[in-house]
């Protein structure tokens, strides 16, 4: 189970106009709980009256940086409470609820390997990429990095002076391409727009030189942009899928209104006994297969279960079928293999059998 601890603010300064670069002190005795790899996220909690806010962010260090604080990159967004709050309000010393890191949008390195890295992220993405590819870095001298960044404007360019003062010191194995989707700033046309399979092919052949299926991927940025770049590489490029990383920061689909899907509708029309394992203990509530999800039906009755996002995105609410089965609606964020050993995402869930057990203690 994941619980909040509650983290000293040490740095809380504007990035761009519309972000926020956080860190956290991570104090001696929560080091263990806080040690990370590169590219996962943390869960930040806020209590606003009767809402229970929970958002994941991901961690911009590197492990090789160091264990004593952690930094978030955190985007405004419009209606956004958490994220207005951040932005607008925090203050170095400030305390935030924040659960230990997790995810895994991250491949393991080795300084014997002599590798290539390319990152491709757009605006917030940037932050599980530079983490990965900081990393690589550090701990392979062998391997190098590229990192095609696109932003709307050179004033929106998340981490410009971190991310300048790296290709200087990591001097001839990292190159970083910014491309500029809303203001012309370079001469040549490759530069502006957003990144798009056509694009990615032309700057992969300007800038790269090994097989493009040599490398090894780290994809985050908008839905649209993660599904093109990764199905480009895949089917076009022929890079085996274990090279291609990619992180949702957003579900695709985020229409509240958008219609059940048809696998959704074929689920059979049931009331099941669901239990549910949290730390040990069990609980359990009725549940209509067609109604709500298994988490917003035990955040209803109050449990303690963990979550984030409840869009499918951020892994917080995995559980473990135990007993029984469910339907899962979306899933951005379980492995196959994880899937197929019986994780699921209980925000996404619905039980399709009479009794259903799961367990969140795995
Ligand atoms: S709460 Fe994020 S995937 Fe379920």
């Amino acid at each position: 189970m994941h619980h909040f601890h509650p983290l000293k603010t040490i740095k809380v300064a504007k990035e761009t106009n519309d972000s926020v670069n956080i860190a956290f002190e991570i104090p001696q005795n929560l080091r263990h709980k806080f040690s990370f790899k590169q590219g996962q996220y943390l869960n930040v909690r806020f209590v606003f009256g009767e809402e229970d806010l929970r958002r994941s962010y991901s961690i911009v260090n590197a492990p090789t940086e160091g264990n004593t604080s952690l930094e978030i990159l955190v985007k405004h967004l419009e209606n956004g409470k958490v994220s207005t709050f951040l932005n607008e309000n925090l203050k170095s010393g400030d305390i935030v609820e924040v659960s230990a890191p997790m995810g895994h949008f991250y491949t393991h390195y080795h300084p014997s390997n002599e590798k290539t890295y390319v990152g491709i992220a757009a605006g917030s993405g940037i932050s599980p990429v530079l983490s990965n590819l900081k990393e690589a870095l550090y701990q392979e001298p062998k391997s190098k990095a590229y990192l095609f960044f696109s932003n709307k404007s050179l004033n929106d360019i998340i981490f410009k002076k971190e991310i300048d003062e790296l290709v200087h010191k990591f001097e001839g194995r990292l190159q970083v391409i910014y491309l500029l989707s809303r203001e012309k700033h370079f001469e040549d046309e490759l530069f502006e727009g957003r990144i798009s399979a056509k694009k990615l092919n032309l700057l992969l052949e300007k800038f790269t030189d090994i097989p493009t299926q040599e490398a090894t991927y780290f994809i985050c940025g908008p839905a649209e942009m993660i599904k093109e770049v990764a199905e480009f590489l895949k089917n076009d490029k022929k890079v085996p899928s274990l090279q291609i990383m990619y992180e949702y920061y957003a579900a695709p689909d985020e229409d509240e209104n958008a219609e059940m899907s048809d696998e959704f509708k074929a689920i059979p029309n049931i009331e099941s006994m669901v239990t549910l394992i949290i730390d040990d203990d069990e609980y359990s509530f009725h549940l209509n297969s067609k109604k709500k999800s298994i988490l917003d039906q035990a955040l209803n009755d109050k449990l303690p279960v963990p979550f984030a996002c409840k869009g499918g995105v951020c892994c917080t609410c995995k559980a473990q079928v135990m007993e029984g089965e469910v339907f899962m609606e979306k899933n951005f964020a379980l492995t196959e293999d994880e899937v197929a050993r019986g994780f699921v995402l209980t925000c996404q869930c619905h039980p399709t059998t009479n009794v259903v057990m799961l367990s969140y203690d795995v």
